[in-house]
């Protein structure tokens, strides 16, 4: 009895070691993975830091993206570096009326606007030739292109009375040839040119 209930101990134990040395690599190649991923392409890079910098000079802000938690976590950084007062406005910059609304209610709250930053973008590679549909590539346009320049139009009116700036972020890759890059390099040169 005792002999049996050992070699059932014995049996458990081998089989918990074989599943853990299947689980374990697995995971730790899984952990090791989305460090790696998280340290080269960090989220919200460019945004949330420029963000902090003009919190530390004490400004006020108004903070756009589509994700209102993230809006939220950031906004909350900010006023702890300084920034006297974040008004959080989720929106898509791709939609005319959602960039009317946000431009609005940063007048209303804050009842001026001296810098307007664009810098929303998505990423998408494809070899020019493998497209089979452009239109595929119409949703990074609406973000990449005309995501800037439906704020900025909307902005100008507000920025010529406070005497403000344009601050556009987007990449050197029209100029330095990134391959598969495709659509995402017309941008920048679009942006700077229109
Ligand atoms: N990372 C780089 O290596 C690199 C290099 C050169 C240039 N840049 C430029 O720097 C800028 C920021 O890049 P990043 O790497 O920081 O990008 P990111 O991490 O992907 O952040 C982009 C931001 O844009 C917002 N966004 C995306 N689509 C949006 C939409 N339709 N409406 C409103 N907000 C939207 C995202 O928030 P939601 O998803 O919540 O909307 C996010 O906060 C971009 O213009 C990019 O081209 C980046």
């Amino acid at each position: 009895m005792v002999l049996g209930g050992r070699l059932v101990g014995a049996a458990l134990q081998v089989a918990l070691a074989a599943q853990l040395s299947l689980i374990l690599p697995a995971y730790y190649v899984y952990k090791a993975t989305t460090y790696l991923l998280g340290a080269a392409f960090p989220e919200d890079v460019a945004g949330k830091h420029l963000a902090y910098e003009y919190a530390k000079r004490g400004a006020y802000l108004a903070l756009v993206a589509r994700r209102e938690m993230s809006l939220r976590e950031v906004g909350d950084v900010a006023l702890g570096l300084g920034s006297p007062g974040v008004l959080v406005l989720p929106a898509d910059v791709s939609k005319p009326q959602e960039c009317q609304k946000f431009v609005d209610d940063t007048i209303r709250y804050f009842g001026r606007l001296d810098h307007l930053v664009n810098n929303a973008s998505i990423w998408q590679v494809c070899e020019f030739e493998e497209i089979q549909d452009v239109n595929h590539f119409r949703t990074l346009m609406d973000i990449n292109f005309w995501g800037h320049v439906y704020p900025t139009r909307l902005a100008i009116p507000h920025l010529k009375r406070s005497h403000g700036r344009i601050i556009g972020v987007t990449s050197n890759s029209s100029c330095i040839f990134i391959g598969r890059n495709t659509f995402y390099n017309v941008r920048p040169y679009s942006v700077s040119s229109s």
